[in-house]
């Protein structure tokens, strides 16, 4: 997920590092068009106490407002920069909070504005929550093409303690109006290590979704990240991460799913043949891509930056035509390097030899302790080496 914390168990590597000064500036390390595009929806119906992402709750007295900010950041953006999009990606938040006249607005724009002939991937985050058949028959007829639906769990206690709005058969009648709009890409998303849950918990979880044959799932370890309520209750003491007990939810999912004929391609993601998130690999392999919306980050040769983290803010500075941008950062080769390290090392592929070369050490170090083997010109995790992932990466920065 492109302008995304990775939940997996290991410490986390900050991918997206925060930014500075407030403009743009120059670009020209650029070549050729943007192919990638996200854009960030923020509304929720309701918060939830895990969540770190930028969110609030939905304003319908906003929301058409906030649409038109949207288009018109795109068009400021197509302005500076030539867009040929082969994905585009609507996060959130819920883009599926926005009703199906929203939605048709706001998609049709993308449609008026942009040539969308080598698109290849339209992804939208969606809440089981938030879908009606009417939504996703709009949504297919507009040509998204995936669609990512956050699930978590199917266990209701679970669901409850996570602040969900949705049950377990809610989720499943959404995926069912999903595939029946025509969706033949659909992603389920999972979280383990929740609190209380058992193991047994766990793999009923994985179980179900595999009757459901989804064509994606991506599986993320709670995280506690900093200013949500879980992370206030964690250093209460009332919440405890389980790191063993998170390795062992780790293992099950990736026993289960290879078996039942999904490849990790990714730490945390698991397709079936053909099914990997072509939006996804383009942000592993470190390419090119804008963000359209509050908090979205964009990367563009050595430049990154990110629009303000606040959608009034953000709406209107974009409608008085002033630029969104809230920080931008000067990246270096050296950084791109390191962040292609440690986005690749989480890949199947893993790492190419030239990339680690000057790594020799470590790299020998890595592979004698079980971590790291080679796998024709790249360096890729062996199964112990993912639980440590993060580690690894870090040790070649
Ligand atoms: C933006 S949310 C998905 C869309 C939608 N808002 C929803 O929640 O259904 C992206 C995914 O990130 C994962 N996620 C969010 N917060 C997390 C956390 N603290 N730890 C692990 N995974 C998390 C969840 O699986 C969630 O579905
Ligand atoms: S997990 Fe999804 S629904 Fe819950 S607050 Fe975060 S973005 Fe909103």
């Amino acid at each position: 997920m492109i302008n995304r914390a990775n939940h997996n168990c290991s410490p986390r590597v900050a991918a997206v590092p925060a930014g500075f000064p407030t403009t743009v500036g120059d670009t020209s390390a650029a070549t050729g068009a943007i192919r990638h595009l996200y854009v960030h929806i923020p509304f929720c119906a309701r918060i939830c106490p895990y969540c770190a992402f930028y969110k609030d709750l939905l304003d319908r007295s906003q929301a058409r407002r906030f649409c038109e900010a949207l288009l018109r950041d795109l068009d400021q953006q197509h302005a500076v920069f030539a867009i040929s999009p082969k994905t585009i990606y609507f996060g959130g938040g819920t883009p599926t909070a926005l009703n199906t006249s929203q939605l048709e607005f706001l998609l049709g724009g993308f449609h008026d504005r942009l040539d969308l002939s080598a698109l290849d991937e339209w992804t939208i985050e969606a809440n089981p929550g938030s879908v009606s058949a009417r939504k996703a028959t709009l949504l297919h007829k507009l040509e998204v093409n995936r669609v990512s639906l956050g699930v978590q769990s199917w266990d209701n206690k679970l669901l409850e303690i996570l602040g969900r709005e949705h049950t377990a058969a809610q989720a499943e009648q959404s995926f069912h109006i999903l595939r029946d709009a025509g969706f033949l890409n659909i992603n389920v998303d999972l979280m383990f290590g929740l609190p209380g849950q058992t193991i047994e918990q766990w793999q009923n979880t994985l179980e179900q979704t595999i009757s459901l044959r989804p064509d994606h799932i991506s599986a993320y370890c709670l995280t506690y990240e900093e200013d949500t309520e879980f992370f206030a209750r964690q250093s209460r003491g009332e919440l405890k991460a389980n790191p063993e007990a998170d390795a062992d939810f780790f293992e099950t999912t990736m026993s289960t799913l290879e078996h039942a004929g999904y490849e990790q391609y990714e730490i945390s993601n698991y397709a079936r043949p053909g099914f990997s998130s072509v939006h996804n690999r383009a942000y592993w392999l470190g390419e090119d891509y804008l963000g359209i919306g509050p908090s979205a980050f964009s990367t563009v040769g050595l430049r990154r930056w990110q629009n303000l983290a606040d959608y009034r803010a953000y709406a209107d500075r974009i409608l008085l035509r002033q630029s969104p941008v809230g920080s931008t950062e000067n990246l270096t080769n050296e950084m791109k390097r390191a962040e292609r390290i440690a986005l690749s090392l989480r890949t199947h592929d893993g790492v190419s030899a030239a990339l680690l070369r000057p790594f020799q050490n470590e790299t020998r170090e890595f592979i004698a302790l079980g971590l790291l083997r080679q796998s024709n010109r790249n360096f890729v995790l062996t199964q112990k080496g993912k639980s440590l992932a993060d580690s690894v990466a870090e040790a070649f920065v």
